[in-house]
């Protein structure tokens, strides 16, 4: 590695930034990686922004022990309750992740979007204030109660977790929603669940090709080269890693379990 080498640094409070880092991997492939998962401390959205705050700073402190150049905040819990607090404390390119509501209220025909996120989230100042671009759309929101805690113990395909989806979308579907935003980056991993149990006219949208879009714009407006000079990717979690390596189990990554 060459001393000013391109690294993007991502956190996620475990393993939902994995989605947003396979959008980064596939857009920009030659892109260095180090991606932290704070499992340990899963999950953010119960907590309060004052905890949710402490957390990220700590994470962003790791990360920049590895000579990280960016840093992508891979969770719309810490983004939409730290993100200023982030970019006021640190000096480099800072990326957030937060609910797609803009595209999907741009898209939507019945101006009536489902929002599924954590309560953190639905409750941040941030987020609330993106709504109110939109004060004709009528937004139906659900807390996903429960439903990082299923991903990170390795419960995806469970019974538990579909049943939970049903219950989270049915006031949706009853409402008319015409698109549902996935407002948590550990939702893209139950996608084709929800596919399942959704009509085929609801569109199901969450952030993650955006995010990759942002980090190439970031890296060309500062003129920094999308290539690294070494290429690798080491993601870096406290607690066990037996599904973490299940979901990258078709990605050439190095995983690091480790004491944090
Ligand atoms: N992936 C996080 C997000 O995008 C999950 C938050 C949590 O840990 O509750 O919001």
């Amino acid at each position: 590695m060459q001393k000013n080498d391109v690294i993007i640094g991502l956190f996620d409070s475990g393993l939902g930034g994995i989605t947003v880092w396979k959008e980064i991997n596939n857009k920009l492939p030659q892109l260095s990686t180090i991606y932290l998962a704070d499992s340990k401390n899963a999950p953010y959205g119960p907590k309060s922004k004052d905890e949710i705050i402490t957390l990220c700073k700590k994470n962003i402190d790791f990360l920049l022990t590895k000579n990280v150049s960016s840093i992508v905040v891979a969770c719309n819990t810490a983004t939409t309750n730290a993100i200023n607090e982030l970019r006021t404390e640190y000096n480099l390119p800072i990326i957030g992740v937060e609910p797609a509501i803009k595209p999907a209220v741009l898209a939507s025909k019945s101006k009536k979007i489902g929002v599924l996120a954590t309560l953190a989230t639905l409750q941040s100042e941030k987020y609330i204030e993106a709504k109110k671009s939109f004060p004709k759309v009528e937004f139906v929101e659900q807390a996903g109660h429960h439903l990082v805690q299923l991903i990170e113990s390795g419960k995806l395909y469970s019974e538990e977790l579909k049943k939970l989806l049903i219950q989270y979308v049915t006031p949706m579907r009853d409402a008319q929603v015409d698109h549902i935003v996935l407002g948590c980056t550990h939702y893209p991993f139950f996608k084709s669940i929800l596919k399942e149990i959704t009509d085929s006219s609801i569109q199901i949208i969450d952030s993650g090709a955006a995010i990759a879009n942002r980090v190439h714009q970031i890296l060309e407006s500062n003129d920094l080269p999308t290539d690294s000079s070494t290429l690798f990717h080491k993601f870096y979690i406290n607690k066990s890693s037996d599904v973490m390596k299940s979901l990258l189990k078709n990605d050439k990554v190095s995983i690091i379990e480790f004491d944090f």
